[in-house]
């Protein structure tokens, strides 16, 4: 490795001296460059590790600034710098709670989760009896494909993928908050000395399907929604500042215990685009462009949080936010959605637009001025056994039946009323993350049950009819 780092030290120095020569040439660097990577492979494979090199060891110093960090850490800080002081305070009592490559080796009952351009997942279950998710490099990817047909250098290619996955180590230890993927922890495997293997413990998650996601309550789609805003708004304000997903898709994000997630971070920056006037900071999408400030320091400044702001409109709020929503955020609602699509709003004012639903919404939205409630008998302590033919609602949170948030029993009442089948409903203690109750909504109640903890609204009308307990 050390030879390594020696040749790399080597090529720098040619790639300087190259560039210094041909700045006064008039055939520009890059034509340039090219046409001698053609002759010399090798050189390009070169100068794109130092690259990847130099960028990660900014993350390590960064990395060192900001947190205490493990033995293995340093070790593997050590390996690649030879040359840094690395008098680092460790954290030993952190350091007992990571995991490291003995808890690796005793992963039991792996199987494959999902791959994509560069890394390959894996699940496994850990001696402790926990779950977790193993990033590394995928042999056999595209990533690996494309650069082994260019360069024709395995190890090297390697090399350069690995450096995608170490940033993204770095990255997720750098950046923590509930919407990035926790890192557990890592491995470094140099035992085969020509390469390093690496491999993240992550979290484990499930993948983001969309489709499912749209047959969801609104309840829970906005729950995604904001969960996003809120990482996006963690993101604009990081310890490195404003970091942009540049790969921004929902396949990178994953749900873990109903949260969202990102999990892949390998093309996350916080580097703004670098600039000399207002022109070369124009933001393009598909379907449209946005004018952003060149700062005086030669930067696209507010850049990362407008690109991930404009994507998350995009490919999250257009399809989950609106539709079936409650009537009374609508107003809202379209406002947050005008204001993001046409990048109005910052993240801050998103932020703040999306915590004002979130407390209307909890508010009850001024259902109990309602007097619905009047037309119903309450049975305490009751609950109805559920049969068969009962009706069914979309979108209700059971497979079967008609399950619905609401705010209270006036709420119930109100939405009982405005379904033709609906003679009952149920309420328990069962609540939905924002705190609203669930009901159960019947047009059957021959089947009372006994339960402490649940309640049973009967229309009136209808008692005589149906109730035969
Ligand atoms: N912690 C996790 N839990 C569950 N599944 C995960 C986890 N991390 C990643 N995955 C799955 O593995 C796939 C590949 O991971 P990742 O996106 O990091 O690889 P990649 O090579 O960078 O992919 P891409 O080509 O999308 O950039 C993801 O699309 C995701 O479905
Ligand atoms: C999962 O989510 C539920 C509800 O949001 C929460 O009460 C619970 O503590 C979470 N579990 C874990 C392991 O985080
Ligand atoms: C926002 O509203 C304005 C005025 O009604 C309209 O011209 C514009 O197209 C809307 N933008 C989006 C993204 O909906
Ligand atoms: C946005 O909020 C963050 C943290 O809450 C704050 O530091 C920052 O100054 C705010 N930015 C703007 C433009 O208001
Ligand atoms: C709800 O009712 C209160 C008082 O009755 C009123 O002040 C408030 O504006 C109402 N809110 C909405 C969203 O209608
Ligand atoms: C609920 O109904 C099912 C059949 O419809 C029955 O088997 C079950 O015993 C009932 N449960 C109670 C608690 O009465």
């Amino acid at each position: 490795m050390r030879g390594h780092i020696i040749c790399s030290g080597f090529a720098l120095i040619l790639i300087v001296v190259f560039l210094k020569f041909s700045s006064h040439g008039r055939c520009s660097y890059n034509d340039k460059y090219k046409s001698l990577v053609r002759s010399h492979p090798s050189w390009g494979i070169r100068r794109e590790i130092m690259e990847r090199h130099k960028n990660l060891v900014f993350f390590y110093k960064t990395l060192l600034g900001i947190k205490f960090t493990t033995p293995e850490e340093v070790d593997v800080l050590r390996f690649m710098e030879p040359e840094m002081d690395l008098q680092v305070p460790v954290d030993r009592s952190e350091a007992s709670g990571t995991l490291t490559c003995k808890d690796l080796s005793h992963v039991t009952e792996i199987d494959y989760i999902g791959s994509g351009f560069t890394k390959i997942v894996l699940k496994g279950i850990l001696v402790n009896g926990k779950t977790v998710a193993l990033k590394s490099i995928h042999a056999e990817g595209n990533d690996m494909k494309s650069c082994v047909d260019r360069y024709g250098d395995r190890g090297g290619c390697h090399r350069l993928a690995t450096y995608k996955l170490q940033k993204e180590i770095a990255l997720l230890q750098i950046l923590r908050c509930p919407g990035i993927i926790q890192l557990h922890g890592q491995c470094y495997d140099n035992s085969v000395a020509s390469d390093i293997r690496v491999t993240a413990m992550l979290e484990l998650g499930s993948p983001l399907e969309m489709i499912q996601l749209l047959q969801t309550p609104w309840e829970e789609r906005f729950k995604i929604c904001l969960e996003l805003v809120q990482l996006l708004h963690y993101l604009a304000h990081s310890p490195i500042g404003s970091v942009a997903l540049l790969d921004f898709q929902p396949r990178q994000f994953v749900l873990v215990n109903g949260s969202l997630k990102v999990t892949d971070m390998d093309d996350a920056t916080s580097d703004e685009l670098p600039c000399q006037a207002d022109a070369d900071c124009a933001l393009t999408f598909p379907a449209r462009t946005f004018a952003v400030q060149c700062s005086v320091t030669g930067a696209c400044t507010g850049s990362n949080e407008k690109r991930n702001l404009y994507n998350a409109y995009r490919f999250f709020f257009t399809y989950l936010l609106p539709h079936a929503s409650p009537p009374a955020l609508r107003p809202l609602l379209q406002e947050i959605m005008n204001a993001t699509g046409d990048l109005r709003f910052g993240i801050n004012e998103t932020l703040k637009a999306f915590e004002d639903v979130l407390d209307l919404y909890k508010s009850g939205m001024n259902h109990s001025q309602s007097h619905a409630l009047k037309d119903y008998t309450v049975l305490q302590g009751f609950r109805i056994n559920e049969t068969d033919e009962d009706f069914s609602c979309w979108p209700s949170y059971s497979y079967q039946g008609c399950l619905l948030s609401v705010h209270d029993p006036t709420e119930a009442a109100e939405l009982c009323n405005s379904r033709p089948h609906c003679r009952n409903f149920v309420i328990g203690q069962q609540r939905t993350w924002t705190g609203r109750y669930l009901a159960s909504f019947t047009k059957n109640s021959a089947q009372l049950v006994p339960d402490e903890s649940s309640c049973v609204y009967m229309k009136r009308s209808s008692n005589s009819e149906n109730f035969t307990g």
